[in-house]
């Protein structure tokens, strides 16, 4: 059974209430549906199995039958007036940002209907990274938006030789395809390739890495780890060949420019089943070696499926701004290139001076939750 959770808004204009009910009915046609009329209903029901009878144990053994089951799925569907906001999907958001494991157990999907042009890929991702927090495991793009004027759906259409409109229906229903066919892949031990641009003798981000790489080790010594350093120099940002070039070199596992990407990454890359991306936080982005790396890693996409592979993803900023960052890779690598977003794919930390991640209260808990997310034990 699927859950949908409609969070309509009040400002909208009447087409694009139609172009979303539209959306919505073909998504969901002929599927067994619990809807959820607003976000507050759904935040009520998800306040009530956490505090009522199914809490504690009871709750932890249905969700893993559930999960078995593959139940639990959830489709946030979403209107966007002019202004961009929808108070529903604020108010959600925060709830479920401030309730860290509502949504264990659960795999989600977007569907945005915008009224201009802006707004529907950052609010989509809003919700994605607020769900994930509390839990909830995504599927490779799991955002079908459709913008004012439906131009994203251009490119689409004319693969499936139909107008914008219907190409957005297809999508929608795609996406609902999607979740209900989809399972978190279980690896008896996990291979896991590690990114970073960073240099060892100062880095905060690497040290979090070793922290959680030995933690790994421990609850599974047959897990692999391996590294890739793209310090600067190394790798050279995506010259933007064309669709038919680029796929061209992906279908030989290659790229235009050659060097560290295709020697190491796309080799390591097809092997993994896991990713894990160390970013110090640059100017509330990633560093630019890690921003090639994405780019980069588009021929490679183009030939190949990466639907099976999770990202995660180490976050360390000086002062603020990590989940900006987090919100950076998560959009790259989840909602573009395909990755599998795993519960709470991303750890957050603030340090600032050379190695005082160490003395970041409660570290090694959190290093060891990580690790556990990954093995999955
Ligand atoms: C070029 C550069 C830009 C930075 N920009 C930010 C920033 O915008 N916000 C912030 O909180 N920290 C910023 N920092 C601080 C780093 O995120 C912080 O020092 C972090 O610990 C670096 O991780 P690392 O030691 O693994 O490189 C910046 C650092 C550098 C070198």
């Amino acid at each position: 059974m699927l859950t949908v959770v409609r969070m309509e808004c009040l400002d909208g204009s009447r087409s694009l209430r139609n172009r979303f009910l539209t959306a919505l009915d073909n998504a969901l046609q002929g599927e067994e549906v619990r809807e959820f009329q607003n976000a507050r209903v759904f935040m009520e029901y998800l306040m009530k199995r956490e505090g009522g009878a199914m809490a504690e144990e009871a709750d932890a053994r249905e969700r893993r039958n559930a999960r078995e089951q593959g139940e639990l799925k959830v489709l946030f569907a979403a209107e966007l007036p002019q202004s961009g906001w929808n108070m529903q999907v604020l108010e959600l958001n925060g709830f479920l940002h401030a309730h860290q494991d509502l949504l264990e157990g659960w795999c989600g999907a977007v569907l945005i209907c915008g009224e201009n042009e802006q707004f529907t890929k950052r609010t989509g991702r809003d919700i994605i990274f607020a769900a994930n927090d509390a839990g909830c495991a995504f599927p490779g793009k799991p955002l079908c938006e459709g913008t004012g004027s439906l131009y994203n759906w251009r490119t689409m259409a004319r693969r499936m030789d139909v107008d914008v409109e219907q190409a957005f229906l297809r999508g929608a229903r795609f996406l609902v395809e999607k979740l209900l066919d989809f399972q978190l892949p279980e690896v008896e031990h996990q291979d896991v390739l590690m990114i970073h641009a960073s240099s060892r003798k100062t880095s905060n981000s690497l040290l979090l890495w070793e922290m959680i790489e030995k933690e790994i080790k421990k609850r599974d010594p047959h897990a692999e780890t391996h590294e890739i350093s793209l310090r600067n120099g190394a790798v050279v940002d995506c010259r933007g060949c064309s669709y038919e070039t680029c796929r061209h070199f992906g279908e030989n596992a290659d790229c235009f420019y050659g060097g560290v990407m295709v020697e190491q990454v796309y080799p390591a890359l097809l092997k993994c089943d896991s990713i894990m991306l160390v970013c110090p936080n640059y100017n509330d982005a990633v560093s630019a070696n890690i921003a090639a790396f994405f780019n980069r890693l588009t021929a490679l996409y183009s030939a190949h499926d990466f639907s099976r592979k999770k990202v995660y993803a180490l976050v360390v900023s000086g002062y603020s701004g990590g989940d900006i960052v987090a919100e950076q890779v998560m959009g790259a690598m989840n909602c573009n290139k395909n990755f599998i977003l795993p519960p709470h794919f991303c750890l957050l930390e603030t340090a600032n001076d050379p190695k005082s991640i160490l003395q970041c209260e409660n570290i090694e808990d959190r290093a060891a939750r990580m690790a556990a997310e990954i093995v999955g034990r």
